[in-house]
């Protein structure tokens, strides 16, 4: 008998630039293949039915620091990603969601992603959000702020928790692949009990095998929340 049941995903999805260096490839390369995984994972997550939210760690506030040319592929990618995924959205019943900060993108991209929003807004099967030019911190910021602007003189959990861009609050799983054991600013208030799980796999290489079974191994896991069992 599983102990846990996982609602929100959410994943890491590190080690493209080393998958494709160890084969000689340009990192670029890396990235090409990395976004042909998110769709297999995102499928097997839709079909699984307690899964109702996975969130994919994209692109940080801090990987502008990239080389320009890397961050600008990543953006182009990011463009044609979203025209070819629309089919997969719209066939398997996925709402399409962005979280971070996106007003810095080109007017193109941005069109992109609210289109894609609108076209799949009452989509049940699962909730698939992409975390863009996201941070952790900023997001916290910008909640606080809000609360601010609506005038508010006390500040609770719950207002926090509501406020976040983020829609749906605690993460059950985090998921980070390439060996790298951080969380690299993603989703901090969310992530204050989940359970976490590293990986050795780099991101290309990562299938919905693994997945499902560092699923079944986090099912038995035991959850305590502070409390005992
Ligand atoms: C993750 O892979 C993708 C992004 C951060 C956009 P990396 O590009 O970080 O791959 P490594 O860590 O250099 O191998
Ligand atoms: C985290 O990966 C961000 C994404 C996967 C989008 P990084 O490769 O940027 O993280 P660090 O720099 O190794 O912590
Ligand atoms: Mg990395």
């Amino acid at each position: 008998m599983s102990k846990n049941t996982i609602k929100h995903l959410a994943i890491i999805m590190d080690g493209n630039g080393r998958w494709a260096t160890k084969q000689g490839l340009k990192r670029t390369q890396g990235h090409e293949a990395g976004a042909e995984m998110i769709r297999d994972i995102t499928t097997y997550c839709a079909a699984n039915p307690n899964i109702q939210t996975a969130t994919f760690y994209a692109f940080s506030t801090e990987n502008w620091k990239r080389p320009k040319l890397e961050v600008e592929f990543l953006m182009k990618l990011l463009d044609r990603y979203l025209q070819k995924e629309l089919e997969t959205y719209l066939s398997n019943n996925i709402r399409f969601l962005v979280i971070g900060e996106i007003d810095i993108f080109s007017a193109s991209l941005r069109e992109r992603i609210k289109l894609t929003e609108e076209l799949t807004k009452n989509n049940t099967n699962l909730t698939q959000i992409l975390a863009l030019n996201y941070g952790g911190r900023a997001e916290i910021v910008g909640a606080v702020n809000k609360l601010i602007r609506e005038g508010k003189q006390m500040i609770s959990e719950a207002d926090i928790s509501t406020t976040l861009q983020t829609p749906y609050s605690d993460i059950d799983l985090l998921i980070r692949t390439s060996g790298e054991e951080r969380i690299s600013n993603f989703l901090l208030w969310q992530l204050s009990y989940s359970e976490l799980y590293f990986t050795p796999t780099l991101w290309p290489d990562f299938t919905s095998k693994e997945l499902a079974e560092i699923i079944t191994n986090f099912e038995q896991r035991t959850r305590r929340f502070g409390g005992v069992k």
